[in-house]
């Protein structure tokens, strides 16, 4: 009686971690900017931080940690979801050291992008500073775990890389520069050159397992909604912007097919939030959201970082009936259900 409950519980463990994964890959390694930022930025010395309450106040013990939410982003699910930790720690977060990263780290910086220029603005890391880290990481890895063990986890990790919304809404659409040299198609193939410049360099450093997320519809953040409405375009969504992130995707599927075919050993995906996001957005009641044109953070018309402060009264006091946390990011339940749907449509390929 005893045995077969036993054998029981071991084949339902072994079919757990079957369809989890857990044994493919052995950590969580992420690039990019505050989509994916678990903190990197409160070592910096940047305007754009969220170290603070009511950031976090839906994390673990309610703890601001850095992270543009009010509890976990897509990286801390999509580990969970491969049975690792429920959270990926950041590179430059003096509560971890390396015996925490060879299970998962976070290079990523908020308000970055895959051009230089967009992490000038906000004097944040610029990506090929997060793969200076990235190489210094692998240092101590090796002194860590060894020579052998650091290569497999270099090599069967799984690679998250989410940027590029900065890239649009903080430098092209906001200062001349750049809208002065390219049209915004010609930006947009400027950006996926760079991208792939970026993915043959980890690629070069080991790297073979990777997604790319694509750009989430960005005219139906409720900032650039707030802009419509003050520029007198009504209270929607900025079309625009939208079809700029459909047409980027489009070239970052390209990128990852051309990609595939060219380096050897390299496996490749687009994680593509657009049509999830946008079905959210449009139909939010269907996802057990009440709210998706305004954020829960004060007014949830324009705030993020310092202007999103705790003792704002407009702020929500539930956030999981809104779409969004601030004027630029999702909520955690936002980030939950684009997760899950990464790790059902494009992340399920590194399961086995
Ligand atoms: C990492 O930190 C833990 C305690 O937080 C400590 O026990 C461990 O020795 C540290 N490891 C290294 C490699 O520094
Ligand atoms: C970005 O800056 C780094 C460091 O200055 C430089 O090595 C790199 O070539 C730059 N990238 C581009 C595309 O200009």
């Amino acid at each position: 009686m005893e045995c077969v409950y036993l054998r029981w519980l071991f084949l339902a463990q072994f079919f757990m971690l079957t369809i989890t994964g857990a044994a493919k890959v052995p950590a969580i390694i992420v690039f990019g900017d505050s989509s994916v930022d678990a903190g990197n930025n409160n070592q910096i010395s940047t305007v754009l931080k969220s170290n603070f309450r009511p950031y976090g106040r839906d994390f673990f013990g309610g703890r601001p940690t850095g992270r543009f939410s009010n509890g976990r982003i897509p990286p801390d699910f999509i580990s969970e979801g491969f049975g690792l930790r429920p959270f990926v720690p950041a590179y430059l977060d003096p509560m971890y050291n390396i015996s925490d990263f060879a299970a998962g780290v976070c290079f990523a910086s908020a308000g970055t992008g895959y051009d230089n220029s967009t992490s000038d603005v906000l004097n944040v890391l610029p990506v090929w500073k997060e793969v200076e880290y990235y190489k210094d990481y692998q240092k101590k890895l090796r002194a860590h775990v060894g020579e052998e063990k650091a290569k497999f986890i270099v090599s069967e990790a799984l690679y998250l890389i989410s940027m590029g919304t900065n890239d649009f809404l903080e430098n092209y659409y906001t200062l001349p520069n750049r809208r002065s040299q390219y049209s915004v198609d010609q930006y947009q193939v400027f950006l996926i050159g760079l991208a792939e410049h970026f993915i043959k360099e980890i690629y070069g450093l080991g790297a073979r397992k990777m997604s790319l997320t694509g750009l989430p519809p960005m005219g139906c953040l409720p900032l650039e909604r707030t802009t419509n409405f003050f520029n007198g375009y009504g209270e929607g969504c900025n079309d625009g912007y939208n079809t700029v992130a459909l047409h980027f995707n489009q070239k970052v599927g390209g990128l990852v097919q051309k990609l595939n075919k060219e380096l050897p050993g390299i496996r490749v995906v687009l994680s593509d939030p657009y049509n999830v996001f946008t079905q959210i957005v449009r139909k939010p009641s269907l996802f057990g959201f009440d709210v998706a044109a305004v954020a829960c953070c004060s007014t949830g018309m324009f705030e993020m970082g310092y202007m999103c402060d705790q003792l704002n009264p407009f702020t929500c006091s539930d956030a999981n009936k809104y779409v969004f946390w601030d004027s630029f990011h999702p909520t955690e339940r936002t980030n939950m259900i684009i997760s899950e749907y990464f790790l059902k449509n494009s992340l399920h390929q590194f399961y086995g």
